[in-house]
């Protein structure tokens, strides 16, 4: 895997001249509009970059964006994989890994999730302040690297204190509503069933969805800070689960964009 990431890294640098990035950011569902604030110096397809999986999935095209936000050296993902894709949960880690290898220290994420607290409505914007592992598996699974981490990383603090504390700040300044909680995630592709919400609402998190859990795991054993937001598109709240489709997690999403593109563009600049 090293030999991997040495050569993604060092083909991207070619095409880069040299780009070193400090901030990597996941543009999950939500985060879209974010591309348009990217002053953006290099594009790459995922197709020309070795080694990189290619995203299958309707609603995310794949790229790979650098260039200015917020007065920061900026990499953006355009475009995630997921594990309900087929993908190795190496595969959908890959990235993250060439990001730490590029130079990145913080990576910041978005998500679209399920709202399983009852206070939460939808349309909610919730600042992720950790995250439960309901996948099948593990992305650190297998011989560690110890070039990459340690073998048994500290998850005591997935989701950066400091950089929770800013966004909350930024989002009241703004008058943007947010809130805090735990995000569980696991494979996907079905949404869950009433019995299934209850279910996950009980191990104790506030929403669920089908990514970000891998990333996280590996920027944290990267030695990356992270910050990661979540819109709830859609309730498993006991007692009155809804019919919920792609389409419209994908339309209360976009209604919401504006609000994450300016909370994560402020919160790149306050870093
Ligand atoms: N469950 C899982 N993933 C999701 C959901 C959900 O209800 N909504 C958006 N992504």
């Amino acid at each position: 895997m090293l030999e991997q990431i040495n050569f993604t890294t060092k083909s991207i640098l070619e095409k880069t001249s040299n780009f070193r990035p400090e901030v990597g950011i996941i543009l999950g569902t939500g985060l879209g509009g974010l591309v348009k604030e990217i002053s953006a110096e290099f594009v790459i397809p995922y197709e020309e970059i070795p080694n990189f999986p290619v995203s299958t999935v309707e609603g995310h095209s794949g790229k790979l964006i650098f260039g200015e936000l917020g007065g920061k050296k900026v990499m953006a993902m355009q475009g995630r994989f997921h594990f309900y894709e087929g993908y190795t949960m190496q595969q959908i880690t890959f990235p993250v890994r060439v990001m730490k290898a590029l130079g990145v220290h913080t990576l910041c994420v978005s998500n679209a999730s399920g709202g399983m607290n009852p206070d939460f409505e939808i349309g909610e914007i919730m600042i992720i302040n950790d995250h439960i592992n309901l996948f099948p598996t593990n992305p650190l699974i297998g011989k560690n690297i110890a070039e990459l981490g340690p073998r048994f990383p500290d998850m005591s603090e997935s989701y950066d204190k400091k950089l929770i504390v800013s966004a909350l700040e930024i989002a009241k300044t703004n008058n943007i509503k947010v809130s805090e909680g735990s995000y569980a995630g696991l494979t996907g592709p079905c949404f869950e069933t009433p019995a299934e919400y209850r279910y996950i609402r009980r191990t104790g998190a506030d929403v669920v969805g089908m990514s970000t859990v891998p990333e996280v795991i590996v920027a944290k054993h990267g030695g990356m800070r992270v910050f990661g937001v979540s819109i709830v598109t859609d309730l498993g709240v006991e007692g009155d689960v809804q019919n919920v489709s792609h389409e419209e997690v994908q339309q209360i999403a976009k209604m919401q964009e504006p609000k994450m593109t300016l909370l994560m563009k402020e919160l790149i600049r306050s870093m």
